[in-house]
């Protein structure tokens, strides 16, 4: 289970799924930027925690000296490590989990997939999918807004481009939350579900590649190795479950976020109601302010970095949300500017992992947003101390309820 010692020094012994922390985080990054901009702990294992934007690039253009083949930031189990499979395909959820070579052509055969042009024609489905959801409960003047709406957009989107039942949804949802939410202080429940989501694809590529169809998983079927040799089955699966797990709790964080933030200040809210064209700044700066996803490394060879020593087998938690709150990068970076015009975060990462899947990621968050505000322009968190926060890996409210 979870180490919830608590925190004497964040410097020397940070812990990631600390609650104080998964709630407020920023507080932590503001002491240690002055102080400690690098903290290390030996919780659970030895773990850097950079806190600076500079920093942040820095690691993220460090290959192959920091590896990508166990990128939560809480180590894979022992039990899973010492697997032949974990042995010879890391967490084998590539691109993310891969080094170059295998990085760099698993990357190319899902780019040309979420192109902003590939993304556009899943806009329709989008707006549809968030109109229907908003007409389950606008007539009772309240919902959780993270759990009826931000939450049940994503996974139903990934189904779709995977051509599997859209009634797997509920499935999914719990699946992904089971190993990189729930998961992370709870090694058995992560190993259990991480093997069902390799099962469902096992068979479903099996199944697929029967009958082959115009989805995602058909394409990858349909591609070659480097070699021009069928993809290893096992590296499609993982593909595959990457989807799942890059493209659903990330998406929805972001969405239930900016939930949370126009339900708790009006006068953003009411800016956005009045005036469509500071969408696209105001994505960004969701995206920048709340930004959800922090992953990890593994050092590979001995590492000297500024003042800080690292050795094969440390984690570099790669802190993106932190860097995109670095006073040293941006102006203000405590204040939510809705119109913040000079913006270079690093939400979707930095480096040869940035995103895949930024473009279908902004596509549904200016969608889901757009359609909630259009229905639904004047409402507010109406019972702020029982928001729930998820943290750790992907940040973002669990449980949001809001009036209107
Ligand atoms: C707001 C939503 C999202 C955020 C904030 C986000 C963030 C990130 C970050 C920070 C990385 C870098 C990982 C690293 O450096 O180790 C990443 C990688 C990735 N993301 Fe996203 N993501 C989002 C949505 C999506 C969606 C919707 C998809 C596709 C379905 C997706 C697919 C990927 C893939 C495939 C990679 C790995 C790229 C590589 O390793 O070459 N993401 N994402």
């Amino acid at each position: 289970m979870a180490d919830t010692q608590p925190v004497n020094d964040w410097a020397t012994d940070f812990d990631i799924l600390d609650e104080g922390y998964i709630a407020d985080p920023f507080t932590v990054w503001e002491d240690l930027r002055g102080r400690c901009p690098i903290a290390h702990t030996e919780r659970r294992e030895s773990a850097f925690l950079p806190t600076k934007y500079d920093d942040v690039q820095a690691f993220s253009k460090m290959v192959p000296e920091l590896s990508s083949a166990d990128p939560l930031v809480i180590a894979a189990p022992e039990a899973i490590q010492q697997t032949e499979h974990f042995k010879k395909y890391g967490a084998n959820s590539p691109p993310i989990s891969s080094d170059p070579p295998e990085q760099v052509w698993t990357r190319r055969l899902l780019l040309p997939h979420f192109t902003p042009k590939a993304v556009e024609p899943h806009r329709q489905y989008t707006e549809e999918l968030c109109n229907e959801l908003i007409d389950g409960f606008i007539e009772t003047g309240e919902a959780d807004a993270a759990g009826q709406y931000a939450q049940q957009i994503p996974p139903r989107l990934i189904a779709k481009m995977l051509g599997v039942d859209e009634s797997m949804t509920d499935d999914f949802t719990y699946w992904v939350r089971a190993v990189l939410e729930l998961g992370l202080a709870d090694p058995e429940l992560r190993m259990k579900y991480r093997d069902v989501i390799r099962q469902f694809f096992r068979d479903t590529v099996a199944e697929r590649r029967d009958n082959p169809g115009d989805d995602l998983i058909s394409h990858f079927l349909a591609a070659t190795d480097p070699d021009g040799n069928p993809i290893d089955p096992e590296i499609v699966i993982g593909m595959c479950n990457l989807q799942l797990v890059a493209g659903i709790d990330t998406t929805w964080s972001s969405i239930g976020s900016a939930l949370w933030h126009l339900g708790s200040n009006p006068s953003d809210r009411q800016r956005l109601a009045a005036d469509e064209s500071l969408y696209p700044t105001a994505l960004e700066e969701f995206l920048r302010f709340y930004s959800p996803v922090t992953m990890a490394r593994v050092v590979t060879e001995n590492v000297d970095y500024n003042d800080v020593s690292m050795c094969p087998g440390d984690k570099v938690i790669m802190n993106f949300p932190g860097a995109n709150h670095d006073p040293d990068a941006f102006e203000n970076p405590h204040e939510f500017q809705i119109d913040r015009k000079v913006n270079r975060h690093v939400a979707f990462g930095a480096g040869i992992h940035r995103c895949a899947g930024s473009n279908l990621a902004r596509m549904e968050m200016d969608v889901a947003i757009k359609t909630w505000m259009k229905r639904i322009p004047e409402f507010e968190v109406s019972k702020p101390d029982e928001v729930t926060w998820a943290g750790g890996q992907v940040r973002g409210p669990r449980y949001l309820p809001v009036t209107f």
